[in-house]
């Protein structure tokens, strides 16, 4: 409802990407990413990406974008098209029009021609003739390919020259990326990292990458939204003193969230501390969300946590289930059918999509057909740990095994320590992390602060400074021998989200003083590790020798590699596992050890065990 000119805020967007993307979490991608400006980048504008940069490239037909969920690519879209129908960019292209994968899974089992299927999506189009298509120049821009059920094929040889030949929509897309069908056309795919693969290289001639904002672009889109001065300055504060925060920023869809939650703290009479971590920041969220609905229904006055009706706790908890079913396979689309089997039917959800409305999301498409997601990522992974925790608390060890793969029969050997300990256990042996985040909610959920945010939502819970200390303790000491370093680093930000910073703060002044003596601990490996690999500063030389511990410590203190000049890793007994965070370190674009070598990265990856130095020279 609001004009994109007026708040439309520039992206950060590159041409080609970071290779590491493809397998890693999309939130730890953020934060191995952070620091954006590194050597190889070169930034694009937006209405740029079919324009060529050098007089050798020869001219861009297929553009793909990469970008993590919430980052910006739907926005890029609409500003694109935006420009080119205002008149001011693009003005070569004589018809554009933009078909999501999202709306296209409803016709995949429909045959059609490009021309009927530009007039089923575009009814505007309907005299739209083949001899026109082929002379005015257009542009097909295929926005989401990651929601494509199923995915692009490439493999079939069906050939498709013609526009109004029909075949399915797989064969047609296909063929149009590849040239074969109206080679004139202009074709822009975007796209979440994981999918982005389903298309060969070779098809495409440029690959762009939106990373979302940068530090003077999230100020940027708090100015725009708040027009109150000294609330803005005391958001924009507020989200610099929280690291997480901060780093969260970077996807313009967290600025919302945050945005959100500090304007209803700051702007109502709220007592008590602004949240700084996520699972605080995001329980909030939940209520504010429930409590605008409440207000919309014509009640007027506020409603207090401890209000949340009985009906908005069935209902999340519902999402919940939904959210938690579907967190392992990384689904984050889901139908009506999905709906029904975790209970919520479809008028339920309907007044549901009015309770919630921005929590989870319905896609209006055509045929009447209703396509659901919530509205990040992080949204479904924050309800799924909302959902495990209420399980826990009531008991329901039937949903609990069935997340956990274990066998709890009785209560006496159910206990909060436990269960969190073995959903870490789970978390740490993803191989691409996609329990992380889940993970960080599950245990920021076992504090009482945030369970009072919450309300009734999380069960009758027994609050016992011993078994919150028994759980600190745990993480502290859990062992994760051959577990990918950078998994173990999820350990810390769980102390985080438990408010124990002491870990980080031992750390702060291992770094500033000169004493290196100190004997560390494995946790304290994984928060070196990380505050190094986020440091501003590029360390000159990593050599895990130096470091008084264990052979564990020094392997969690490899992710530290992606931020030094030269490294010496020699002698560790380093295993696959841990060459595989070397070898990433090597092909990402902002590490400063790196350069092209991919022999090098083999060189790692076959000779684990033999002390290599990698370095500049
Ligand atoms: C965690 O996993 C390891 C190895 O996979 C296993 O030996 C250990 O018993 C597990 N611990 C818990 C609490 O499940
Ligand atoms: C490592 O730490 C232990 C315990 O603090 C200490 O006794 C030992 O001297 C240290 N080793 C080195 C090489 O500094």
């Amino acid at each position: 409802r609001t004009l994109l000119n007026r708040i439309y805020t520039e992206l950060y967007i590159t041409e080609g990407q970071s290779e590491e993307v493809n397998t890693q979490h999309e939130v730890r991608q953020l934060e191995t990413a952070s620091k954006m400006k590194s050597l190889h980048d070169t930034p694009i504008k937006c209405h740029d990406i079919f324009k060529a940069l050098t007089d050798q490239q020869s001219s861009i037909r297929v553009v793909l974008t990469n970008g993590v969920a919430g980052v910006g690519k739907t926005f890029s879209v609409q500003k694109f098209t935006l420009d080119w129908a205002e008149g001011l960019e693009n003005q070569d292209v004589g018809l554009l029009t933009v078909l999501s994968f999202r709306e296209l899974n409803l016709v995949k089992d429909q045959q059609h021609s490009l021309l009927t299927l530009l007039r089923v999506f575009h009814p505007a189009l309907q005299k739209l003739t083949a001899e026109t298509l082929a002379v005015c120049k257009p542009l097909f821009i295929f926005d989401g390919l990651d929601e494509s059920r199923p995915s692009l094929d490439f493999n079939h040889r069906e050939l498709v020259s013609d526009v109004t030949q029909r075949s399915s929509v797989n064969v047609l897309l296909t063929n149009l990326i590849r040239g074969n069908l109206l080679p004139s056309a202009l074709v822009w795919i975007t796209s979440r990292p994981a999918a982005a693969n389903q298309i060969p290289p070779a098809c495409v001639d440029r690959v762009t990458e939106v990373r979302g904002f940068t530090d003077a672009q999230k100020e940027e889109y708090f100015r725009r939204r708040f027009s109150d001065e000294e609330l803005c300055s005391r958001i924009i504060s507020h989200i610099k003193t929280s690291r997480s925060l901060h780093i969260m920023c970077q996807i313009p869809v967290f600025c919302w969230i945050s945005a959100t939650v500090l304007e209803h703290m700051l702007t109502t009479d709220q007592r008590g501390e602004l949240p700084k971590t996520l699972t605080d920041l995001y329980s909030h969220f939940l209520l504010v969300q429930t409590k605008r609905k409440n207000n919309k229904y014509g009640e007027g006055h506020e409603t207090t946590p401890q209000q949340l009706t009985r009906a908005d706790r069935d209902v999340l908890l519902k999402l919940g289930r939904l959210a938690l079913k579907h967190l392992e396979e990384g689904n984050i689309m889901f139908y009506q059918e999905d709906l029904e089997r975790c209970g919520l039917n479809v008028p339920e959800a309907s007044v549901y999509s009015g309770v919630c409305t921005e929590i989870f999301r319905r896609e209006c498409v055509i045929f009447q057909k209703s396509v659901y997601c919530f509205v990040h990522l992080s949204v479904q992974e924050f309800l799924a740990a909302v959902y495990m925790f209420h399980c826990y608390t009531k008991r329901n060890t039937e949903e609990l095994n069935n997340f956990l793969g274990t066998y709890w029969k009785t209560q006496s050997t159910f206990s909060l320590d436990d269960l969190l300990k073995r959903t870490m256990n789970k978390s740490l042996t993803s191989e691409n992390g996609h329990l992380d985040l889940f993970v960080r909610f599950l245990h920021g959920l076992s504090l009482e602060s945030n369970q009072r945010v919450l309300g009734g939502l999380l069960g009758r819970t027994e609050n016992n400074p011993e078994i919150i200390q028994r759980v600190i303790t745990n993480l502290k000491k859990m062992k994760s021998d051959d577990i990918s370093p950078d998994r173990s680093i999820n350990i810390f930000h769980c102390l985080t989200e438990m408010n124990d910073h002491s870990v980080h703060q031992q750390m702060q002044q291992f770094l500033t003083s000169k004493d290196r003596s100190k004997k560390l601990s494995i946790i304290h490996c994984s928060a070196l590790a990380y505050m190094l690999q986020m440091s501003e500063e590029v360390l000159d030389e990593l050599d895990l020798n130096k470091f008084n511990t264990s052979y564990q410590g020094r392997w969690r203190l490899i992710p530290a590699v992606r931020n030094c000049r030269k490294a010496q890793l020699g002698g560790c007994d380093l295993s696959e596992t841990h060459c595989e965070v070397v070898a990433s370190a090597l092909v990402h674009s902002s590490c400063v050890l790196s350069f092209s070598a991919p022999e090098l990265r083999q060189i790692i990856t076959l000779n684990p065990s033999d002390p290599s130095t990698v370095s500049r020279d």
